[in-house]
């Protein structure tokens, strides 16, 4: 049903309309000529169970499960051999080991092993998101301390809750009182004074990025490849996302549930399109269409990437949390989620972190897609994370993508090999 040729994929889509990086600058956007120019391929999931053969490379063809609908979500075992498994996490370590030295200074986002988790109170946060010490939170300080691409503390979850709150008051500004109002929601109800905070960056890993353009390992370069053919997008999409992201748990090591994208705001810009408008007074986000995670090794015991609401009937940000059970503790709960995974050596997931536009193009995150690594019970976890990154102005993201490819064919004129641009200038790791 779906096998891509590599020649057809880079330069036509599904339907064979033309892909957005192939658009004219001066092109004018009639309403077909948008729908046409600027589509963004789903992959059909057609019901829980499904099995779709897919073509990822020459000479052999995978199968691909659905695993939910909400949030669309596949499986691909053998999407890597168990020895390409292998060169990843030795690149990796070798990249790991030079990187430590440099980074050792740069913030630590990731938590170290035995480090405790961030636990503010309210007042805390209050204090703390309150840039000019008015006892008003003006939108602009919630926004601007709420980056979520790094070591952030507010999730996407928690940066709506508190944007609502605040659109709620007539004065354009949160006091105390109210903002405890609004984030009390987050706390356990035994936990009435102090809060942890949800979201992305609790948890106790290490990673490490890949490039993985021309002159990186074959392997790197491969896995590239086959994301694209899997997620069945223009190559330059992909191309010109970040680089993938390897990650290592070791015994004990988790992820929090969390959503992988952020949600956008008048206040929000993409960060892998900042490049393409003048943008900079904006809080940069990640803006990650869709994930491919692969499962670098098998897990002995525990691990597993948990979906705690996937397919549920309905998604209420309050059931989450709610008589001492918070769903996105993967600590705590995470044989109560709905769908779990265990981790075996090659095998990718492919999920969807934004839904449709109803237009072609990507529209809101999606909710469901919250997930998380469970504890590591027995020996060590990892997992390479390749995120496909679009910016919801579609206009932005084909300004982008002219703009890196002008970068690419100017250097590639000058140099006989060319790295595309700097992904380190590009991308901040998670
Ligand atoms: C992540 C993630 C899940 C897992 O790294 O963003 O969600 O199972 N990982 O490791
Ligand atoms: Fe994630």
């Amino acid at each position: 049903m779906f096998s891509v040729d590599g020649s057809s994929i880079e330069t036509v889509a599904e339907d064979g309309s033309p892909l957005p990086h192939a658009a004219p600058p001066d092109q004018v956007l009639e309403m077909n000529k948008y729908r046409q120019s600027y589509s963004l391929p789903r992959i059909e999931g057609i019901r829980v169970g499904h099995v779709q053969r897919v073509s990822l490379m020459p000479e052999k063809t995978h199968e691909m499960k659905t695993l939910s609908l909400k949030p669309l979500l596949f499986e691909i075992p053998g999407f890597l051999s168990e020895e390409e498994c292998r060169v990843v996490v030795q690149l990796a370590q070798l990249k790991g080991l030079t990187e430590s030295q440099t980074t050792a200074s740069s913030g630590g986002e990731q938590q170290e092993p035995g480090q405790p988790l961030l636990v503010l109170t309210t007042d805390e946060v209050f204090s703390l998101l309150d840039l000019d010490q008015d006892g008003l939170l003006q939108k602009q300080e919630i926004v601007s301390h709420s980056r979520s691409q790094d070591g952030t503390w507010l999730s996407p979850d928690n940066l709506r809750q508190i944007l609502t709150g605040l659109e709620a008051q007539q004065a354009g500004a949160l006091t105390l009182e109210d903002f405890r109002l609004v984030f009390d929601i987050f706390k356990h109800p035994a936990k009435q004074r102090s809060s942890t905070l949800q979201g992305h960056f609790q948890r106790r890993s290490k990673h490490t990025r890949m490039y993985q353009g021309p002159g990186s390992h074959h392997v790197l370069h491969s896995l590239r490849n086959r994301v694209t053919r899997l997620a069945r997008l223009p190559s330059p999409l992909v191309e010109f996302s970040e680089p993938l992201q390897v990650i290592r748990y070791e015994q004990g090591g988790f992820s929090n549930a969390h959503h992988d994208s952020s949600p956008a705001h008048s206040e929000t810009t993409c960060a892998h399109t900042r490049l393409a408008g003048n943008t900079s007074t904006l809080t940069e986000i990640k803006c990650r269409y869709l994930t491919v995670m692969v499962y670098l090794n098998s897990v002995v015991e525990g691990g597993e990437t948990t979906f705690p609401v996937a397919d549920n009937r309905t998604y209420e940000q309050e059931a989450l949390v709610q008589d001492g059970t918070d769903l996105t503790d993967t600590r705590a709960t995470c044989e109560r989620g709905n769908l779990r995974v265990k981790p075996t050596a090659g095998t990718a997931l492919l999920w969807y972190n934004h839904l449709s536009d109803g237009r072609g193009w990507m529209g809101e995150v999606d909710e469901y897609s919250l997930h998380g690594g469970c504890p590591v019970m027995l020996g060590e976890k990892w997992v390479a994370n390749s995120w496909v990154n679009v910016d919801p102005d579609h206009q932005r993201q084909a300004r982008y993508q002219r703009l890196v490819s002008n970068e690419q064919t100017a250097k590639s004129g000058r140099e006989e090999s060319y790295h595309p641009l700097s992904h380190s200038e590009l991308h901040q790791d998670l």
